[in-house]
């Protein structure tokens, strides 16, 4: 059996596309509903949402990728959004009209000229989730969540959050008629952020701990309050998440890549590329799969520490990096990140400060710009490159995570030379803010020295 395709035609609701199950990812058995922690109720792992259609070969690939296509010129709101497009590889709410949109996703994949030439790569892109509706990678997660949310009823929703997800469930929430209340560790988490879950109307709760303690209350909270979690525990972040996975081979017409890389915290976008990628080749959108690999902070590095162990417990850290997206010790998609690394033959990597904040420097000259969880992408490139593990000729995708906007603090620091103010390397990477008399002659001098000390 193939699904509708054709783009006129509204597909909600279809039961074909509707028949979604939980499987857990430890044992593999089977339930057509969820309990509030998505955790597995015979083994406790968590769940994942499947459907046979997605491991299907009956599937007419050509026939979804001209429909996939079509749909960026109509003008309904799920063919609008580069999560909804994908719909017939993703669980179908009861209607239309419960679907919670912002126009997420389609997101640009940009060209890394200048980082590819020094680092002496043919072909290097930036896929850039920064540019969603709240700036972040969260939205085309939390637009199919929300959506469910809002299915099944639930007045209020709720996250632990380095911050993007907060910023971005608030919106969502908003948009969907919902309360939304949002854990954040106090302290820890950018202004940008935390200013745009209140801006969208969340009660916000600035709690005295750090990421892994707001997540641990987070679980409790579910279990004895009609609450619904919108961390990417719940399978419905991962579905929305995996369709980056199709936009991006979209935009490669189809021919794979030979590497993603993306940045590692809670590990939930890991797998859930991954989860893309593999439904992909299953259903003969593609031959190859690209290798995905996951960047960590060198004080954040669960998972590396993890593998290095034998990736058969987790091994927490405290977390501690000036990347707060990032900022995670106890990685709840672990297990899922590590099979979708054994799956596409990625690896993991981690990468200092120092590291971190040059790269975001090399990806702001570019025109681009990212938030420094983002900017572990190229720093280990650079690394994976030393390894071996990527050959110059091959063709490599960053994915970064967040705007340059979300962490103004980090970037205003660096560049004054206040952050890491010993390293005199990183001088080349400052751009410092220069205070003048409001003189023609002044900034005439001023623009002549820069001419002179220009290096490009
Ligand atoms: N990059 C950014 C900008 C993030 O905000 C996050 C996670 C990650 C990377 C890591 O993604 O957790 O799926 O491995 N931020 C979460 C939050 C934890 O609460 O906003 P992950």
């Amino acid at each position: 059996m193939q699904p509708s395709v054709t783009s006129k035609e509204s597909v909600y609701p279809n039961p074909l596309l509707a028949n979604f199950v939980f499987r857990c990812i430890g044992c593999g058995s089977v339930a057509q509903a969820a309990g509030q922690d998505f955790r597995c109720s015979q083994c406790g792992n968590l769940v994942e949402v499947t459907n046979p259609l997605w491991e299907s070969s009956a599937i007419d690939s050509a026939a979804l990728k001209a429909a996939w296509r079509g749909r960026k010129s109509s003008n309904s709101a799920p063919d609008l959004s580069g999560v909804w497009r994908f719909r017939e590889l993703l669980p179908a709410p009861s209607s239309e009209q419960v679907i919670v949109t912002l126009r997420e996703g389609n997101t640009p994949l940009y060209t890394l000229l200048r980082a590819a030439r020094t680092m002496g790569v043919q072909h290097l892109y930036a896929k850039h989730q920064g540019l969603n509706p709240t700036g972040s990678f969260k939205d085309t997660g939390m637009t199919m969540a929300a959506t469910f949310a809002r299915q099944a009823g639930y007045r209020w929703v709720a996250c632990a959050s380095t911050g993007n997800t907060s910023a971005s469930m608030a919106a969502y929430a908003a948009r969907g008629g919902m309360r939304s209340l949002v854990l954040v560790p106090e302290g820890k988490i950018s202004w940008s952020k935390l200013s745009q879950a209140l801006d969208y109307g969340a009660l916000t709760c600035q709690l005295r701990t750090d990421f892994d303690g707001c997540l641990r209350l987070l679980q409790e909270l579910v279990r004895s309050a009609p609450v619904y979690q919108l961390n990417s525990l719940n399978p419905f972040r991962i579905e929305g998440q995996k369709t980056l996975a199709y936009e991006l081979l979209e935009q490669f017409e189809w021919q794979p890549p030979d590497h993603i890389i993306v940045p590692g915290g809670n590990l939930g976008n890991s797998s859930a590329i991954g989860k893309g990628l593999l439904e992909m080749r299953q259903v003969g959108l593609i031959a190859k799969l690209p290798r995905l690999s996951v960047i960590q902070a060198e004080g954040a590095n669960a998972l590396v520490r993890t593998l290095r162990e034998g990736g058969k417990r987790l091994v927490s850290v405290k977390a501690e990096t000036r990347a707060t997206a990032i900022r995670i010790g106890s990685p709840a998609s672990w297990e899922k990140a590590i099979k979708v690394l054994n799956a596409t033959g990625g690896i993991v990597e981690e990468v200092s400060e120092i590291e971190i904040a040059q790269a975001k420097a090399e990806i702001g000259a570019e025109g681009i710009g990212c938030e420094p969880a983002s900017a572990v992408t190229l720093a280990g490139l650079k690394k994976l490159l030393r390894r071996g593990f990527v050959k110059k000729d091959e063709m490599v995708v960053l994915v970064l995570t967040g705007n340059l906007l979300k962490d103004p603090d980090f970037t205003m620091e660096f560049h004054r030379g206040e952050l890491f103010s010993e390293n005199a390397q990183l001088n080349v990477y400052r751009h410092r803010p220069v205070v003048l008399d409001a003189s023609l002659k002044a900034v005439i001098q001023t623009l002549e020295q820069a001419e002179k000390s220009s290096t490009t």
